[in-house]
């Protein structure tokens, strides 16, 4: 995680620096700084958000090179010292890092003995060990590219050199980075976003890449120091998307945007009333005796919801797994197993810990990621990508993500199922514009869900409960509830409750059970009254067709696809409960958006 930006030109770069962290501010946001080069070095750091930071930075400060980042702490608590950017001994060398650098300990105890650092980050060592290299006679880019053997870990690197007010050195494994251009200068940023209100051309970097940025050069190395040429690309962003607009936080208004989301995911997987998915794609699908769907978060909940349509529709044995587990406890593998990853992001790192480690079993094993970025690491290093087309999703809370990966993963296994033979009864296409209608039904009924939110989610704790695909939406209603509300909430399978939990229960305890499966109905229904009978206070979601009073019902949908409307009103819930509250909805305590550490 961290944001990281970099600038060098014939202008000032003060004002991208700062809104560049602005827009990486989702990547972590506990602590930032700037630094650059004006006759010395200028180094301004603070704890908590860029706001901060701006507070900090005289008015007529100019920067022709500098860099910033914004931090998510992984070694070493929250304050100034451990915020970047960090500083060689002698000041000559300032540096940022995402990343985290695995054998920091070894290579302090080896390197810096009996000496005491500044800080008690990972990153130090590594401009400590520029000056020391550079002071054994090698030039800065020899001294890094010395450093950079050195390490073992993820890492994105932007370094500047007091003595030279030209040059900016970057290099990166494992976390994202990529070079924008401009006129007359050139940026660094951690991603797309953080430069799009400069440039819209970009370089990607690639792992164990050196590149050498000026003002009118980008010069791009391999690890053998062979110049790589490589062409610039657009991704599929405007500045504009990335605005608030008339909405007071993203998490609203990307919640406003399912509908858009599945009306633009209907007009890009549809043609001419066909599924329009690339034929391999389905082919790979089609062979495998085994789906292995792997994720985190919000996107390991989709993949569940996602199980349910492989093997309903297709038929297909379909596993689910967590990426930090499924990465080091790898389950006993099929003979043609398929790997299907979700990630909005497309940069999370357990999951490039899966591709990394299932590449090394088998290297005819293949991949495919649904993700919302295109130009995105997973999406490079996959054999296949399938894009969200949910537009930038910038609230840490992931929710227009979720809606769209279940409809892609939907009309996936709807296509394989139908090449298979299997015999569908219904037209996906036309259900999923009927789930689109529903979702704008519930948009337009905020003030109640509001209303709802705001007597229901009085408690310290909540649980949200539901069976078959239900319970699956159960865990993601919880999950939105907990990150933005810190309301401690649990996601349980509506019969399981009773075999322990249930002890929780109390007078006044939030329990609200999630009904869209006809059959599942009664089942749910008694266990909603258990725990009504033990004081808590209970509230049904339910399909119009099986609503009963007091329930909250939602238009009739395709049972299958309930789980893509029902979560509007739990990611509603979650938005009041927390926005009542008076809390920072969209930037939730201690998460960050995108996880590029393990
Ligand atoms: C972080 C975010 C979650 C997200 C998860 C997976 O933990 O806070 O909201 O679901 O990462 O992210 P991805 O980009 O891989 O879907």
């Amino acid at each position: 995680m961290c944001g990281i930006v970099g600038y060098v030109g014939n202008g000032n770069g003060v004002q991208f620096l700062i809104d560049g962290l602005n827009s990486l501010e989702y990547r972590g946001y506990d602590s930032c700084g700037i630094a650059g080069i004006n006759g010395e070095v200028k180094v301004l750091k603070t704890v908590g958000r860029i706001k901060n930071l701006e507070d900090l930075v005289p008015e007529d400060l100019e920067l022709s090179i500098g860099i910033g980042h914004t931090r998510w702490a992984t070694h070493g608590g929250v304050n100034t010292t451990n915020s970047h950017p960090h500083q060689s001994f002698n000041k000559r060398f300032t540096l940022v890092h995402n990343g985290v650098i695995e054998n920091f300990q070894e290579l302090k105890d080896r390197f810096f003995k009996n000496v005491n650092l500044v800080s008690e980050t990972d990153t130090e060592v590594i401009v400590q060990l520029v000056e020391l290299f550079s002071n054994e006679g090698l030039t800065t880019k020899e001294a890094f590219l010395k450093t950079i053997s050195k390490l073992q870990g993820s890492y994105a690197l932007c370094l500047i050199d007091s003595e030279d007010k030209n040059t900016i050195y970057v290099a990166k494994n494992k976390s994202p980075l990529l070079v924008g251009i401009g006129e007359d200068c050139n940026y660094v940023g951690s991603d797309a976003l953080a430069m799009i209100k400069y440039t819209n051309k970009f370089f990607e970097i690639n792992d164990k890449e050196i590149v050498t940025v000026t003002k009118n050069d980008v010069v791009i190395e391999n690890k053998f120091g062979e110049i790589i040429t490589r062409d610039t690309f657009t991704p599929d962003i405007k500045h504009g998307e990335i605005d608030k607009g008339v909405y007071p936080h993203y998490m609203i208004k990307e919640i406003d945007e399912q509908s858009s989301a599945m009306r633009n995911i209907l007009s890009k997987y549809f043609e001419d009333k066909k599924i329009s998915i690339d034929a391999e794609i389905v082919e790979k699908v089609k062979e495998a005796d085994r789906i292995y769907i792997i994720g985190c978060g919000t996107s390991y909940n989709a993949g569940l919801v996602g199980r349910h349509y492989f093997e309903k529709w297709a038929k297909i044995p379909t596993e689910v797994h967590l990426a930090s587990e499924f990465a080091y406890n790898v389950p006993l593998l099929s003979k043609k197993p398929m790997f299907i990853f979700l990630s909005q992001s497309g940069e999370t790192a357990d999951l490039r810990a899966v591709l990394t480690k299932m590449k090394e079993v088998d290297k005819d094993y293949k991949f495919l990621v649904l993700t919302n970025v295109s130009a995105s690491t997973l999406s490079r290093e996959c054999d296949y990508t399938l894009l969200l087309h949910a537009g930038v999703e910038i609230a840490v809370a992931s929710t227009k993500a979720y809606t769209s990966q279940i409809a892609i993963l939907s009309i996936l296994a709807y296509e394989v199922a139908t090449q298979i033979g299997r015999k569908m009864k219904f037209n996906l296409e036309k259900e999923l514009a009927v789930v689109t209608s529903a979702i704008d039904s519930i948009l337009d009924d905020k003030k109640t869900i509001k209303n709802i939110a705001n007597k229901l989610f009085t408690e310290r704790n909540a649980f949200y409960i539901g069976r078959g695909v239900d319970y699956y939406s159960a865990c993601e209603a919880s999950l939105k509830l907990k990150e933005v509300s810190y309301i401690q909430t649990e996601g349980f399978a509506g019969g399981e409750l009773k075999h322990g939990t249930i002890a929780l229960i109390e007078k006044n305890t939030p329990v609200v059970a999630l009904i869209t499966n006809t059959k599942l109905d009664l089942n749910t229904r008694s266990n909603i009254s258990e725990v009504a009978s033990r004081g808590a206070n209970t509230l049904v979601i339910t399909l119009e067709k099986l609503a009963r009073e007091n329930d909250y019902a939602i238009p009739n949908v395709h049972e299958d696809l309930a789980p893509i409307v029902s979560i509007v009103v739990t990611q509603l819930f979650a938005y009041y409960a927390a926005t009542g509250r008076g809390l920072d909805v969209d930037k939730p305590r201690n998460l960050a958006k995108s996880v590029t550490v393990e």
